[in-house]
């Protein structure tokens, strides 16, 4: 039986994250649940927004479920965000996005796309520095990270059966860090191609991309893209897919994989029961499918889901959180 870690985190993480382990413990009955912390207030507690015994179960268990956490907007001597330790400490590259429309919700059909989001480098190498006067921040593009993040984009399309990957960059400008990464994700289609595979390639600049995920979201299939890129288009996206209360995402590596749901801690309406666990129950569901490979309790999730969605509007906002638990619950009894 597989083995979960769960990380609350911080904020609504606490509210969302046990309805989904709820969820996870009703269509696989033997799951073994152990439970980390990390976060904000793991930080102010021990001095550590991941302590090494968290990343030890993380490793030990293969997987992952995490909350999400509150940071502080500015610099705070020897803080660093849990999601991005965890990340990097233990490479989880890829970071999977899907948006798709979802009945009720979503103000159009016809949505569903992956974004594959490069997740351990670019802009996100915490390389930066500053003498008060000029802050540099190195965006860090490497070839094996990239050939790495345009593997596992085309390995996707293809289990996925899609048809088209695009490649998003802005190598006009940054025509070194942005071309190789370009030229590298290329590079991967172009041996694919040679070997019979049958996606399309194609690239786009992302001020453009960036609008037609906002105008003309079904244009796309499956993007691929650097860091800071794929983490300002997926919230661009997750408005097609309900908004950010409903899109789950999965950072995955080839030893550990943490599902996480994209919003944030949302302290202002911590507490209150009234946050939105379908994009937390969603990423446990992306556990389900991409890393233990169950399709049926997968599958199984998906249609409780689909299942309370149709019901949205008689659920009380006022008690979201425990409407949507109890509708996914009764609904996987049935
Ligand atoms: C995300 C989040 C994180 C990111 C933050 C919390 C550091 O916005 O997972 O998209 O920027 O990657
Ligand atoms: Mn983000």
């Amino acid at each position: 039986m597989p083995q979960l870690c769960v990380i609350e985190g911080d904020g609504i993480g606490h509210e969302v994250i046990p309805v989904a382990v709820e969820v996870l413990e009703t269509v696989l009955p033997d799951l073994d649940v152990q439970t980390a912390e990390a976060g904000w207030d793991c930080f102010e507690r021990c001095g550590t927004s991941v302590p090494d015994s968290t990343l030890e179960t993380l490793r030990n268990c293969g997987a992952g479920l995490f909350g999400a956490v509150s940071s502080p907007l500015r610099k705070v001597e020897g803080y660093q965000s849990a999601i991005l330790c965890m990340r990097q400490e233990l490479d989880l590259y890829a970071n999977i996005r899907p948006v798709e429309s979802r009945p009720f919700v979503s103000p159009r059909e016809g949505v569903d796309m992956v974004i594959v989001r490069e997740n351990t480098e670019g802009l996100y190498s915490r390389r930066e520095r500053s003498d008060g006067e000029t802050a540099v921040a190195e965006k860090v593009v490497t070839r094996k990270a990239s050939r790495r993040i345009g593997e596992k984009a085309f390995r996707l399309a293809t289990q996925l059966q899609r048809r088209k990957v695009t490649v998003v960059h802005k190598a006009n400008v940054l025509g070194l860090s942005d071309g190789l990464f370009r030229d590298s994700v290329f590079a991967i289609g172009e041996e694919l191609r040679k070997n019979g595979g049958q996606i399309e390639l194609e690239e786009k600049l992302v001020d453009l991309a960036a609008l037609q995920v906002a105008t003309e979201p079904d244009r796309f299939d499956v993007i691929v893209t650097t860091n800071l890129y794929g983490d300002i288009l997926s919230d661009v996206a997750a408005m097609w897919g309900g908004g950010l209360g409903l899109v789950p995402s999965l950072n995955l590596g080839d030893q550990v994989s943490v599902a996480e749901p994209v919003h944030g801690s949302a302290p202002d309406i911590a507490g209150r029961g009234v946050a939105n666990p379908l994009a937390a129950v969603l990423s446990a569901e992306m556990l389900v499918r991409y890393v233990w490979s169950m399709t049926e309790p997968a599958d199984r999730i998906k249609s409780a889901v689909c299942n309370t969605l149709s019901n949205w509007k008689a659920l009380d906002p006022h008690h979201l959180t425990d409407e949507v638990r109890r509708s996914l619950i009764g609904a996987l009894s049935q």
